[in-house]
């Protein structure tokens, strides 16, 4: 039996970066559907939504494209309703929108106002203003999986830029906050934290920003991490999602789980 058979799902963030490989939000739609889910892509840029899209219908799957910018609340509301139009019902909502270097983060001492707000609306806001949306329809159906993509920055003090880490964080404790609100509604909500991956967002973002070649920002990130010295790839983050969104983790809820080949065991 299929792992989230008669699920319906929204991946918000559910498109691409440019670059090689796969990310985590598509890998997250084609393994959600896989599993039996019906899924709402949702992106902003909804050619990237459809590519998707495509490549979960070409499996014999069930993905409808849909456009949303997460920095406006209505368009969030939007995608709510869509997925309430087509399938009366939404068992997971997977927030998966996140920007750090494109989104123009700095360190404290560099970071502007513009882009620091601008970091925010993306990363946390649209996340709050998404659940704001998907909460009551699932505190009514008594049931539903709230998953949302932190980061390891999160608990990195170190971390180099300002808004990433702290947006992350909040997107922790935020976590934490729906979860106990909405344990009494059977309604589960957790984070995960992915470390290194191979993604575009991550490894051609940084190549163009640093103007190195891809295969050298790879190598870099590869050697930082412990297990196999080897990044993740989006399919690991797909997978704790898979098991986050299914009933197997029916007792779960309130966690941040890592997905970083033990990267946050470095103690330097
Ligand atoms: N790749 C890594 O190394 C790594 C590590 C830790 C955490 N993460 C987190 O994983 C998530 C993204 O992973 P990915 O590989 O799928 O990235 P991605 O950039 O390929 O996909 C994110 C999607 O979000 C969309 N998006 C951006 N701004 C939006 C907006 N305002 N409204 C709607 N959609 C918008 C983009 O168009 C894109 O399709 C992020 O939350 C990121 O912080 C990644």
């Amino acid at each position: 039996m299929p792992r989230l058979a008669g699920k319906t799902a929204i991946i918000i963030g559910a498109g691409q970066s440019p670059g090689e490989g796969m990310g985590n939000g598509r890998a997250t739609a084609l393994l959600f559907a896989r599993e039996g889910a019906k899924v709402l892509a949702v992106d902003h840029r909804l050619e990237s939504a459809k590519e998707t899209a495509d490549m979960v219908t070409k499996e014999g799957g069930t993905c409808v494209p849909f456009a949303a910018d997460v920095t406006k609340e209505a368009t969030l509301k939007a995608a709510v309703a869509e997925a309430m139009k087509l399938w009366g019902r939404i068992d997971v909502l997977h927030n998966n929108v996140g920007v750090s270097l494109a989104g123009g983060d700095a360190s404290p001492t560099e970071i502007t106002e513009e882009a620091f707000d601008r970091v925010n609306a993306i990363n946390l806001r649209g996340t709050i203003m998404a659940c704001k949306h998907v909460i009551p329809i699932m505190r009514k159906q008594q049931s539903g999986s709230i998953i949302n993509i932190s980061s390891v920055a999160a608990l990195s003090a170190n971390y180099p830029t300002v808004a990433y880490k702290t947006t992350k964080a909040g997107m922790v404790a935020f976590t934490e906050q729906i979860a106990c609100q909405n344990a009494e509604y059977g309604v589960r909500a957790n984070a995960i934290l992915p470390g290194l991956m191979n993604t575009p967002m991550a490894v051609d973002t940084r190549a163009r920003e640093w103007g190195k070649p891809r295969a050298e920002v790879e190598a870099a990130r590869n050697a930082r991490v412990p297990l196999r010295k080897r990044m993740g790839t989006g399919w690991d983050v797909a997978y704790a999602a898979l098991f986050l969104a299914s009933d197997e983790a029916n007792f779960i809820t309130g966690i941040g789980l890592l997905v970083d080949g033990g990267g946050s065991l470095r103690k330097e």
